[in-house]
């Protein structure tokens, strides 16, 4: 029996950070992974820290060639949609994410995994998050409407027993900075055609566009995934951690490439309004391989 990290469906946390790592030079792949792997949370209940860890697929793949899906790989190429769009690939060797009830316990525990990892590797990335009204995101609207519920998602993000990864999930992590300037002068109408729903409760438009955001990402049509997106940044610039898991990769990348109009050369209107300044899969694996990871 194999058990998924369980910071990745514990909800109702204010306050999260995302660091990616790359590996030093010289350091192999072993120490990095048994490194993570040494990682803690805090135990106490009350300021405790959920710590999710996730390894660049090739990276997994060669250390536990039985222990990944076959196929699953890095975002190892910026991804091209018609007319020049792109959406960057920006793979790191490694992630973090930790996700608290404040921030100074994130903080605290961040530093201290920066500084346990440091002989190891460095990082190469970095963004906070924070809530925005309860459960929107920066354009507004409710984000994670259609997300399954605690129940059944674990149903379509963890990779099922009996195959290679069980366990494990595959994580989109992309940033993406909204411009709130061009998204605020859009009359509210317009704003849910781009969306596919209204912002106050978030009701699917019957008639929505091809083009809107909840077409172009349909699960009815690409397979269930799990969201855990968050707002980042500042007053100035600031924008969506789209944070995605999947027990099969290709059902994120599917939406990726519907997103940039690859498919049929129509592309999300959402993004014209938000872009994505990285983009990157990770391998989430089990807790008992990750721990079998510490030994190695
Ligand atoms: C700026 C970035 C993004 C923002 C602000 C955003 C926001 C939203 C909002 C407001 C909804 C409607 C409510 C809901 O069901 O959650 C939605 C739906 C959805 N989004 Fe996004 N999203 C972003 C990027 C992405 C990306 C990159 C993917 C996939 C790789 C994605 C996948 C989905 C899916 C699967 C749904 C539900 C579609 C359905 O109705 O079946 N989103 N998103």
């Amino acid at each position: 029996m194999s058990t998924s990290q369980g910071g990745i469906f514990a909800l109702g946390t204010a306050s999260h950070a995302y660091l990616e790592f790359d590996a030093r030079q010289g350091r192999t792949a072993r120490e990095l992974v048994a490194a993570v792997a040494s990682l803690r949370e805090p135990r106490t209940t009350m300021g405790g820290v959920n710590l999710v860890a996730g390894f660049r697929p090739e990276l997994w793949r060669a250390l536990f060639p039985d222990d990944i899906p076959p196929g699953v790989e890095g975002f190892n190429r910026a991804l091209l949609g018609p007319n020049g769009y792109t959406m960057p690939a920006t793979q790191h060797d490694a992630v973090l994410w930790l996700s608290g009830s404040a921030y100074d316990v994130v903080f605290d525990m961040a530093r201290e995994a920066i500084a346990d990892l440091g002989a190891f590797a460095s990082v190469a990335e970095e963004s906070s998050s924070w809530p925005y009204r309860h459960d929107r995101d920066l354009t507004g609207f409710i984000d994670g409407s259609e997300n399954p519920d605690l129940i059944d998602a674990p149903g379509f993000a963890v990779i099922p027993e009996g195959s290679p990864g069980a366990g494990g999930t595959i994580l989109l992590l992309q940033k993406w900075s909204h411009d709130a300037t061009a998204w605020e002068s859009l009359p509210v109408a317009r704003q849910e055609q781009v969306i596919g729903r209204t912002k106050d409760e978030s009701v699917e438009l019957e008639d929505k566009a091809a083009d809107s955001h909840v077409a172009r990402t349909d699960q009815d049509r690409f397979g269930k995934i799990f969201r855990r997106n968050m707002p980042y940044g500042t007053v100035t610039d600031h924008g969506t951690m789209f944070v995605g898991f999947s027990a099969e990769q290709q059902r994120l990348s599917a939406m990726l490439e519907s997103m940039a109009g690859l498919t049929d050369g129509v592309r999300d209107a959402l993004t014209q309004y938000a872009r994505p300044l990285t983009g990157a899969y990770y391998l989430v694996p089990s807790t008992e391989s990750l721990r079998a990871g510490s030994g190695t």
